[in-house]
């Protein structure tokens, strides 16, 4: 299994990205994990997370429960998460995987060289300022880099942007990077499968990234399942 690159960018949606991390460290994956300035705004913002992305430590991504349970300002996020229902938990406290944290400003991070072998990377959630500079080439930050990588040695790269509506502009930044091998998996979640939460339409997404990657899950009932799964 190796091990995957997961990029947090300014777009809202947050919460997409703390689910993805608690599903792919409780599949047991190694995740590099590079967050921008503004992912951290829209954490605070959205789910009451403060993020010091130079004295990062995991726990204040991903609290545990006891975090959870002191700081009301995280009672938002306490909430969402117990909404997620246990068949289908993976919290950090007992996952099997590891996050690995680099600063986006770290050029000198393995997953900044193509030598350095992943299993892919997502963005998630993708701001479309980020999507505009992967799509120019820019590499201004790890984030932009790293994408850049990917896309050069042919990798897997799932693009998760969440805006509405889309400018010609935006759209074209979307169809190059398609055509560069880029897969645009926009966070527009379905309703076939009789979502009953913000918990089911996360995990709609979340789950459609996994497939896009290759990892098996059972976070949504696919289309064509019976209701005992076959
Ligand atoms: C609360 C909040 C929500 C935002 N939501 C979006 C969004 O949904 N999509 C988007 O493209 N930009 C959004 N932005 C703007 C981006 O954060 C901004 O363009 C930023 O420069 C992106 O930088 P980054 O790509 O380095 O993270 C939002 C900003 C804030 C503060």
């Amino acid at each position: 299994m190796r091990d995957l690159v997961v990029a947090m960018t300014g777009a809202s949606g947050a919460l997409y990205a703390v689910r993805l991390l608690e599903v792919l460290l409780g599949t047991g994956h190694t995740v590099h994990l590079t967050i921008s300035s503004s992912a951290t705004t829209v954490l605070e913002k959205e789910l009451g997370l403060k993020v010091d992305l130079k004295h990062f430590d995991q726990r204040q991504l991903l609290p545990i429960e006891a975090d959870l349970a002191q700081d009301p300002a995280l009672q938002r996020l306490k909430d969402l998460r117990s909404g997620f229902s246990d068949l289908r938990s993976t919290f950090s406290e007992t996952s099997k995987g590891r996050v690995l944290y680099h600063h986006c400003g770290d050029f000198m991070a393995g997953i900044a060289s193509g030598s350095f072998l992943t299993g892919g990377m997502v963005i998630c959630p993708c701001s479309m300022g980020t999507l505009a500079s992967i799509a120019g080439g820019h590499s201004e930050n790890l984030i932009q880099r790293a994408a850049d990588v990917h896309l050069k040695e042919r990798r897997k790269l799932i693009l998760v942007p969440r805006e509405t509506p889309l400018s010609s502009i935006q759209l074209g930044n979307m169809q190059h990077l398609s055509q560069a091998g880029a897969t645009i998996l926009p966070a527009m979640p379905g309703f076939y499968h009789n979502p009953q939460s913000i918990q089911d339409l996360i995990d709609f997404v979340v789950g459609r990234i996994c497939d896009h990657l290759g990892i098996e899950h059972k976070l949504f009932k696919r289309w064509g399942e019976t209701h005992d799964g076959q």
